[in-house]
């Protein structure tokens, strides 16, 4: 074979991928609609992707990479001369080490049991993971079923001695709301708690807005660290995200030294050890050419189109627009008991070319939050906007003339009794043959399988969802 032979293979497997430009994929991808941003980038990502971000002192490109854009991380949000910062591969891994770095402290300064991380039900699942992984307890933080914005007196009736970190969300990605940061971070600051605010998706936009109804960053007093990523609306490619934070011994808490076996002394910030510089290159360049006003034109232009969608949907008969999006992101939901499930209209969407990612009901304290579908608008669907609204104001009518998915209740009354931890996973391909998505085989119909996956007790659901990645990942 020729190199474009080989080539031509990989651009052919391609063909059955959803579009990663041209806005349509409203989830997973963030084209700014210039092709000259992804030209930079993939000139600086090609320059640098042989070269190990492991270590510093041999690549010192690298280093000065990663303090230029901590750097204009802090200056953009909030930050001032105390603040450092770790790149990171992305928003999960500068959540985790959020957490690992809060944990930490905590028991540094003596704390005993298991830790607790106090945690909005919006914030990202990152979240849940990094519990999982570091062994923290979460405590549920129900969110106003209206707003989606997490409730401080809950905050305060779960703040204790154990608890080791707070979130929130700026914004959290369900719903594209702020939470109320000031608020949140000031009951952690007066119980001597860490607060970090995750503004993974909305740090690189709402900076350059002039509507943000309230502050969010490093300036709102009790705020210890935040996280932002440069592959979403930073518009490099994936794998770079920023962890900032105001106190240089806040960092040292998630960085690993060990000197401990008989090779090279190793020192690594983050969880991986050897560490790609071509996305943390690619940023930089983007970052470089735009500038701030470069990215403020991004944003206000994404920003805009997020407020004309909403007022759009807002319009369409059985649909509402959930919250106030303050950024670029919204939630749409079902508008009253005889309005349009999403759960359908996001089938017939996809039968019209638009990704819109579903989002099942969920349960909480203080009321139940609705099904949605979530929409990240980009500067690469600014320009389609009525095409989007025509589309869903058709796919509404569409989805109306469905039947509504219902979980078959004879395979929920089954999978009640279900011990997932005790299921093999030849037991779990059987269970997703019975439930019709056998062999990693999806329906063209997904919402009666969403319907399913939220009607199940959660550990059976999760169960079965790694279930279905396990035979999707089978060579
Ligand atoms: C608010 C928020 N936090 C964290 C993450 C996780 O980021 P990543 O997918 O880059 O790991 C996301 C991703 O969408 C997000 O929106």
């Amino acid at each position: 074979m020729t190199p474009d032979d080989v080539l031509t293979e990989l651009t052919a497997l391609q063909a059955g991928d959803l579009p990663t430009h041209g806005g349509a994929t409203m989830a997973y991808v963030y084209d700014s609609g210039r092709a000259e941003i992804e030209q930079l980038a993939a000139a600086a990502q090609g320059a640098f992707q042989w070269t190990n971000a492991l270590d510093p002192t041999a690549f010192p490109s690298v280093a000065r990479i990663e303090n230029d854009l901590v750097g204009a991380a802090a200056a953009l949000l909030g930050g001032d001369g105390t603040t450092v910062g770790t790149l990171t591969s992305g928003g999960t891994e500068s959540c985790l080490l959020a957490v690992l770095a809060a944990r930490e402290r905590w028991r540094r300064r003596g704390g005993a049991g298991r830790p607790r991380l106090l945690l909005p039900v919006t914030a990202h699942a990152a979240f849940r993971k990094a519990a999982h992984l570091f062994d923290l307890e979460i405590a549920d933080v129900p969110v106003d079923p209206v707003t989606c914005r997490a409730a401080p007196s809950a905050v305060a009736g779960l703040l204790d001695e154990r608890t080791a970190l707070v979130v929130a969300s700026a914004p959290s990605y369900p719903h594209g709301v702020l939470d109320p940061i000031g608020e949140v971070a000031a009951l952690a600051a007066a119980a001597g708690v860490p607060c970090h605010v995750d503004a993974c998706i909305g740090g690189w936009v709402l900076p350059f807005l002039d509507d943000v109804p309230e502050p969010f960053d490093l300036s709102v007093p009790g705020v210890t660290s935040l996280s932002v990523d440069l592959h979403k609306y930073g518009y490099a490619p994936k794998g770079v995200s920023v962890l900032l934070t105001g106190d240089p011994e806040l960092r040292q808490e998630h960085w690993f030294a060990t000197a401990g076996w008989p090779g090279y002394p190793v020192v690594n910030p983050t969880l991986a050890g050897t560490r790609p510089a071509g996305p943390m290159a690619a940023a930089w360049a983007v970052h470089r050419w735009l500038g701030t006003d470069g990215y403020r034109q991004l944003a206000r232009q994404a920003h805009e189109a997020t407020r004309a969608l909403a007022a759009g949907i807002g319009r369409i008969e059985g649909l509402r627009v959930v919250g106030d999006p303050v950024s670029t992101l919204v939630a749409v939901a079902q508008d009253g008991p005889a309005g349009v499930d999403v759960l359908n209209l996001a089938d017939e969407m996809a039968a019209r070319g638009w990704l819109l990612q579903p989002q099942p009901p969920f349960a909480q304290d203080g009321g139940d939050l609705p099904a949605t579908l979530h929409l990240t608008v980009t500067g690469a669907t600014a320009g389609r906007v009525d095409a989007l609204l025509a589309d869903l104001a058709d796919a509404a009518r569409a989805a109306e003339a469905l039947p509504r998915p219902v979980a078959d209740p004879g395979l929920v009354a089954a999978a009640a009794a279900i011990d997932p931890r005790a299921l093999t996973v030849a037991e779990v391909d059987g269970l997703l043959e019975l439930a019709g998505v056998g062999g990693g085989r999806l329906p063209g119909r997904m919402a009666p399988v969403h319907a399913l996956v939220a009607a199940l007790p959660r550990p059976v659901a999760e169960r079965l969802l790694a279930g279905v990645l396990d035979l999707v990942y089978r060579p």
